[in-house]
């Protein structure tokens, strides 16, 4: 019996028909020799990340689905020229029971999950949304005990290229909070949503920060440096603010840009509360979909 499956030098003919045989016993039993098979959650992170995709894996881990990953372009045959779409439609041929994907605009994450025929988690999309991101977001302020119909939330910064923004345009409306920006650029937003011009105002309106990072990346125009700190939130601002106020960000923080380093001493900055949250939002998101909990 061969040890690998590498060439067909060590294999008979007979046992390669075996193998095929086998396939094809496989799907006509659907995979009954495999009946306690686990989930599989196809987890396709096209953009980079740290927080969403460790917290989608430790929550398959948690859930005891198995999980495989697509980890940027870097070995994956996108470097080799594949296309998104032909490398999604192979995945999804591979049978996964379930999609979460990360990717750019050029991707349309909503005609996919309509056309394909399997459910599908956006982990984010280019600058169109980030849904667990904004669950979390609010899961955060719960379990701090915010009532969240008396949760003034102003989001500061980079508006513009925020997907976080955008799904917190939708949630807000959906789970009623009051929701304001202040933005680094004029940008449109949906009539329930104020739109701030000052920092001072954004203060005095609100009960909870959320500074966003300035996605440099997205940005067609070089931005100063001087214009990325003009908002830049820092312990001194956050002790003299609302004594019950709070301060989110999804991150990655730019430290020294949107926020300062020592804003980290402050009882009001949960941004590790925040990743706590994605975990279980995570978990709860893959189990509406794998298992119809709810
Ligand atoms: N908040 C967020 O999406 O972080 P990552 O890019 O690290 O996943």
């Amino acid at each position: 019996m061969p040890k690998s499956l590498i060439e067909f030098r060590d294999w008979s003919s007979n046992e390669l028909q075996k193998l095929i045989q086998n396939s094809f016993y496989l799907e006509k039993n659907k995979g009954v020799l495999n009946f306690e098979s686990k989930p599989v959650v196809a987890l396709l992170f096209f953009e980079s990340s740290t927080r969403t995709r460790i917290s989608f894996e430790i929550a398959c881990h948690r859930e005891n689905y198995s999980s495989v990953l697509l980890s940027g372009k870097s070995g994956s045959s996108l470097d080799k020229g594949e296309t998104l779409q032909d490398t999604i439609e192979n995945i999804v041929a591979m049978k996964p029971d379930l999609l979460v994907v990360r990717s750019d605009h050029q991707l349309n994450q909503a005609e996919w999950a309509q056309r394909l025929n399997i459910p599908f988690i956006s982990a984010g999309w280019g600058s169109m949304a980030h849904p667990t991101q904004a669950l979390l977001d609010v899961r955060t302020l719960m379990k701090k005990g915010r009532d969240l119909s008396k949760t003034k939330l102003v989001i500061i910064g980079d508006i513009q290229h925020s997907r976080v923004a955008q799904s917190h345009f939708q949630l807000s409306e959906k789970l009623g909070y009051d929701l304001a920006v202040l933005p680094h650029n004029q940008i449109q937003v949906p009539r329930h949503v104020r739109c701030l011009s000052n920092f001072d105002e954004a203060l005095s309106w609100s009960n909870v920060i959320m500074a966003l990072r300035y996605q440099v990346e997205r940005h067609q125009e070089k931005m100063e440096n001087e214009e990325m700190k003009k908002w830049q939130i820092n312990s001194q601002i956050l002790q003299n603010w609302k004594e019950d106020g709070l301060l989110l960000h999804p991150g990655p923080v730019n430290y020294g840009y949107e926020m300062a380093i020592d804003a980290k001493s402050s009882e009001k900055y949960l941004l590790m509360d925040q990743v706590e949250s994605g975990v279980w939002v995570r978990r709860a998101c893959m189990n509406y979909f794998l298992r119809g909990a709810m």
